[in-house]
């Protein structure tokens, strides 16, 4: 008996839910301080570069195995090829969304944090860096509102996901998304019209290729593919719930540009405001939390600019947490016929285990501040939130390009209408530049690891 999975309602519905998960604190909290400590320009170029060479055909790749299979990551390489080896893969992939949700939803309970000062006018007092980042290390030190915050982040998330597939996680972004983009455009528009606002555009669009080195390189590529939600079966689970009548192509190459617009207009909003400020953009990534604020408590009518920035970021991981929950609620549902309601609540509640370690290593505990030379959540960033996922990405552009077959992924693709332009170049990058290039950065990693006598992350 074939149990309904549930199914996108529309193409829109897709474009929106996919669109939703892509762009999240990747790209306006983890893009523009990547962009500040690797030096501007180009460090954009290059992210611009791996998008387009690398995630471009790993994410079609993830949406041709969804679609072909309708099924979860495991499931969906279960049904194309018998075998553990490829069963493990699509494992390492729930595990990875069940990892990377775990610090996610620390930082996203931030946002809420930040909303919540925002609102009371307890921001305004950031006027300094010293204060400011007092009241960060005073929000994310505390163990009581640290985990609170990460409480309600999960259980918002599973409240949405036990919703259903277009009842649920479709009509939560269809709201989101749009108030999204008007928030930020406002933000742009505020941050282009100050004054001295044109040397934070020099910064983002200038490139100065001396600033480039290895490690900009690979935190590039990593960023390009935490950005597009790639590596983990994120998009294979979306795919997989994309109706086999709509024509997949246009919206795929759409959810791409999408995610790399709001990148930049994240970079728009956040570097002219810091330059017009006169701060400088390499803070790492505190940027978001303790620089901006200092800004908004300068600026006329801040306050309220505060307010619409901390709600675009909680918006912005809402939608993402709600696709990380989503790829482990579908393998339960699929291959343990578990119901959505409870798996949706058990998960979550699961993976609050996780998170708390990660809440409370920001000096809430201070032996958690310390796991192989990094905080806890530092570390889980670096597993999950890179290791796993350029590995993930790895394999699955091996298993579409040598396993499976990329004629039956491009026909997968264009089942339903709508042709894949450069489908001989898609073929090409899958087969043999993105397995080469990601095996070339991970290699380095573990080659330097070797020498330095650092632990790899
Ligand atoms: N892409 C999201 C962001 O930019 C985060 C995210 C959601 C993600 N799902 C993912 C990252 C799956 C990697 C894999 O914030």
């Amino acid at each position: 008996m074939e149990i309904s999975r549930g199914l996108w309602s529309s193409r829109l519905g897709f474009v929106l839910a996919a669109a939703g998960s892509a762009i999240g604190l990747g790209n306006i909290w983890r893009f523009p301080y990547s962009v500040g400590t690797g030096g501007g320009g180009a460090y954009v170029f290059v992210y611009l570069i791996c998008v387009v060479a690398i995630s471009v055909p790993v994410l079609f790749a993830e949406l041709a195995i969804g679609r072909a299979t309708e099924r979860n990551p495991v499931g969906a390489f279960k049904a194309l090829v018998p075998g553990r080896l490829w069963r493990l893969v699509g494992g390492l992939g729930v595990l990875t969304g069940f990892g990377i949700l775990a610090f996610y939803s620390v930082i996203a309970g931030w946002t809420v944090g930040y909303l919540w000062m925002a609102l009371t006018r307890r921001l305004d007092e950031a006027v300094d860096a010293a204060s400011s980042g007092a009241i960060f290390g005073g929000l994310i030190g505390d163990a009581g509102p640290a985990l609170l915050l990460t409480a309600i982040f999960l259980a918002v998330t599973a409240l949405v996901v036990r919703g259903g597939v277009s009842k649920g996680i479709e009509r939560a972004t269809s709201v989101l998304m749009p108030a999204l983009f008007v928030l930020l455009l406002v933000l742009v528009v505020r941050s282009v019209t100050l004054p001295g606002a044109h040397e934070g555009l020099a910064f983002l669009f200038r490139p100065d290729f001396s600033a480039l080195t290895p490690t900009v390189v690979m935190s590039a590529l990593g960023q390009a593919l935490f950005s597009l939600s790639l590596g983990m079966g994120t998009m294979i689970t979306y795919g997989s719930y994309f109706p086999k009548d709509q024509s997949l192509p246009a919206a795929g190459a759409t959810v791409a540009g999408f995610d790399t617009v709001i990148a930049l207009l994240a970079g728009l909003l956040i570097f002219p405001a810091l330059f017009a400020a006169g701060v400088q953009p390499n803070h790492g990534p505190g940027l978001v939390f303790v620089v901006l604020p200092t800004i908004f408590a300068q600026m006329p009518l801040g306050g309220l600019f505060a307010v619409l920035f901390y709600l675009l970021l909680g918006i912005a991981a809402l939608t993402s947490t709600i696709s990380l929950l989503e790829v482990v609620v579908a393998y339960f549902v699929d291959e343990r016929g578990w119901r959505r309601g409870p798996a949706a609540v058990g998960i979550a509640a699961a993976c609050f285990l996780l998170a708390a370690p990660s809440a409370l290593s920001q000096g809430a505990v201070p032996s958690l501040g310390n796991v192989f030379g990094m905080d806890f959540l530092t570390l889980q960033n670096a597993i999950f939130g890179n290791y796993a996922l350029s590995i993930g990405a790895l394999m699955i552009c091996v298993f579409v390009g040598w396993k499976w077959g990329i004629r039956p992924a491009l026909n997968s693709i264009e089942e339903g209408g709508g042709r894949l332009l450069g489908r001989r170049a898609l073929a090409f990058l899958v087969r043999y530049v993105c397995p080469v290039a990601i095996a070339i950065v991970l290699g380095f990693i573990i080659i330097t690891s070797v020498i330095t006598g650092e632990p790899p992350f």
